[in-house]
């Protein structure tokens, strides 16, 4: 019987090096089955004499539980062995690759544009006093022109700034003329709809020097939009009123969607409100001690998702700052 049992044993062995799932789960038959080797033994195990039967028994029992494991083994090692293996034929998994903002790209290529015109840039505090958001703009307090501006007041005296403008002042007080910067950065209004943010970014500009003029400041701004529109981009200069600017002008595009025929995105005029400007007021010159009767400048400030979203084709601003990757990974 020992002869038997280890002759089992060995053809076992020998059997599951290299058999795959399917054939071990047969091979388990084979061997452990009602009606297997393991059985047929069993059977003989009967007819033993006595004296023979406890030794019989318990080398039986030793093969049973040794090939039980040996298949369960077998049967774990394939699949780990599946699970390891490389599939050469699979596509290469690409790693995600991080990209600009779109609000980031359109801030760059504006302040990249007026670099080249010899401006440099310069930031400034998004919590700003009330003096320079407004005060030191010739906008008083109690006065109607703070209407133009839904503002988030910290304290009586500190405010989430409203534009970029309070910049001016802070570069002016700091430097002597000729002054020529741009100011990016983030602005805060009580504001919120489908083209309103309650917060959004401007770039402020400001060039001052001796005779400056409404002709340069045209110039530029021109030269501006047709970088960033197209050379035959139409732009008309349109009178408004800024305090801190006399004159000053707001200045339209040619529709983008309609091409001026009139369309829903420019409300049937055919233009597209797009930056404001004018001729720096002089009493903010006075604000910041600057000579008035030597010195002149102009200033404009722009809202960059409004320009992002005519380039891209956007017409909810909230896209940009929910930061959806299947919005973000277009641009
Ligand atoms: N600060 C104005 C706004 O946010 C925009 C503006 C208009 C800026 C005229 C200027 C300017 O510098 O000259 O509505």
């Amino acid at each position: 019987m020992e002869a038997q049992v280890q002759a089992v044993k060995e053809e076992a062995l020998a059997s599951v090096e290299g058999a795959g799932p399917g054939r071990i789960k047969e091979l388990r038959t084979l061997y452990l089955g009602r009606k297997g080797k393991v059985a047929a033994l069993f059977r003989e195990f009967k007819d033993l004499p006595p004296d023979e039967r406890r030794e019989a028994g318990r080398s039986l029992n030793e093969l049973k539980s040794f090939l039980d494991s040996l298949f369960e083994e077998a049967a774990k090692e394939k699949k780990v062995e599946e699970k390891d293996r490389v599939d050469v034929t699979l596509p290469g998994r690409r790693p995600l690759i991080g990209g600009m903002h779109p609000v980031t790209s359109t801030i760059r290529e504006i302040c990249e544009i007026f670099l080249g015109l010899g401006y440099s840039v310069v930031e400034g505090p998004e919590v700003e006093l009330d003096y320079y958001n407004f005060e030191a703009l010739n906008i008083p307090r109690d006065h109607p022109a703070r209407d133009m501006q839904d503002t988030f007041y910290v304290s009586p005296n500190v405010v989430l700034r409203t534009h970029t403008s309070p910049m001016q002042v802070r570069v002016m007080e700091k430097t002597k003329p000729p002054v020529r910067v741009v100011c990016p950065g983030r602005v805060y209004r009580r504001d919120s709809d489908p083209t309103h943010s309650p917060m959004f970014h401007q770039v402020e500009g400001l060039y001052v020097d001796e005779n400056v003029s409404f002709a340069e400041l045209k110039g530029t701004l021109i030269a501006f939009l047709k970088e960033i529109f197209g050379e035959n981009v139409g732009v008309r200069f349109r009178p408004s009123f800024f305090p801190f600017t006399e004159p000053s002008a707001e200045v339209d595009i040619e529709c983008v969607m309609c091409r001026g025929a009139g369309c829903g995105l420019c409300k049937d005029t055919g233009w597209l409100e797009i930056l404001g400007s004018g001729m720096v007021n002089p009493r903010v010159f006075e604000m910041v001690g600057y000579d008035t009767a030597r010195y002149r400048g102009f200033a404009f400030g722009l809202g960059v998702e409004r320009i992002a979203m005519l380039k891209l084709g956007i017409d909810n601003i909230r896209l940009f700052f929910e930061n959806d990757l299947r919005f973000l990974a277009q641009f």
